[in-house]
């Protein structure tokens, strides 16, 4: 069998549903355990600039946990200096740069790291140097490919929304052109050395094609997972997502 992508599994939402009262249940960190304990490769969560899932302590507490199971934990945060500050601090093994506005709803789009170079490539570096892994998500276009690998990112991540969305509207031939653009995609960034990721509104109805591409290393899937979770509960979810991502790959 070809290697499998790794599952990051995102635990913002159990933070969201959490924060719906303001107390401590249910914590993100018990959630990230048993999502460890279910077979998750690495646990991602996303410190908002507003903290509305993810606190500060979660991430300590996350990162703790994380190093003592021997799972990387990948952070998401925008490319501002108390992101920077708050990440060269905790040392999590991996971190995502996003791009972030207060009234979005979720991370809509990828970041442009074409005309960002100059904020984000000190950004790059300062937390490579750290020891942190740094991946960008970005949109499947070639500027935007290019300007990641000048970057010196190890990794890239493609952000997914647009292709999940066109599945969702039933737009089933503007979903497989983005196929198709992340096959491509994919391919380049691999030559230009950039380990290649994959994220956002993925589910069990859309990850398949996904998780097909050769050049996939991870899938980070966060939203459907835990709303999952309420259903079959989040070691069924995680199962049952893994089986389908080694079913895509064994193809
Ligand atoms: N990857 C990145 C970079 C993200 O920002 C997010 C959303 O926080 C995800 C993956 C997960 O997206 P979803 O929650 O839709 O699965």
């Amino acid at each position: 069998m070809k290697s499998l992508p790794r599952l990051g599994v995102n635990i913002d939402h159990i933070a969201t549903i959490r924060n719906a009262r303001g107390g401590d249940h249910p914590d993100p960190v018990a959630g990230a355990y048993m999502a460890i304990q279910a077979g998750a490769d690495g646990i991602t969560a996303h410190l908002r600039e507003d903290r509305r899932h993810m606190r500060d302590d979660d991430m300590v507490r996350l990162q703790k946990l994380c190093e003592s199971e021997k799972v990387p934990l990948n952070m998401e945060l925008a490319a501002t200096s108390e992101m920077l500050a708050i990440a060269l601090n905790l040392r999590p093994k991996a971190v995502c740069i996003v791009p972030e506005r207060r009234e979005e709803r979720t991370t809509e789009g990828g970041l442009d790291v074409a005309a960002g170079h100059n904020q984000i490539a000190p950004i790059v570096r300062a937390l490579k140097e750290n020891g942190s892994r740094v991946s960008l998500f970005i949109e499947a276009v070639e500027e935007q490919i290019r300007a990641a690998a000048r970057t010196e990112a190890e990794v890239i991540e493609f952000h997914t929304g647009a292709y999940a969305h066109a599945l969702d509207e039933g737009d089933y031939e503007k979903a497989a052109a983005y196929v198709e653009i992340f096959q491509q995609s994919a391919k380049l960034a691999t030559e230009l050395g950039l380990e290649v990721h994959f994220g956002h509104g993925l589910t069990f109805d859309n990850v398949a094609p996904i998780a097909a591409i050769p050049e996939c290393m991870e899938l980070n899937i966060g939203h459907f997972i835990i709303g999952e979770a309420v259903f079959l509960g989040l070691e069924p979810a995680i199962h049952e997502m893994r089986q389908i991502v080694m079913d895509a790959r064994a193809v």
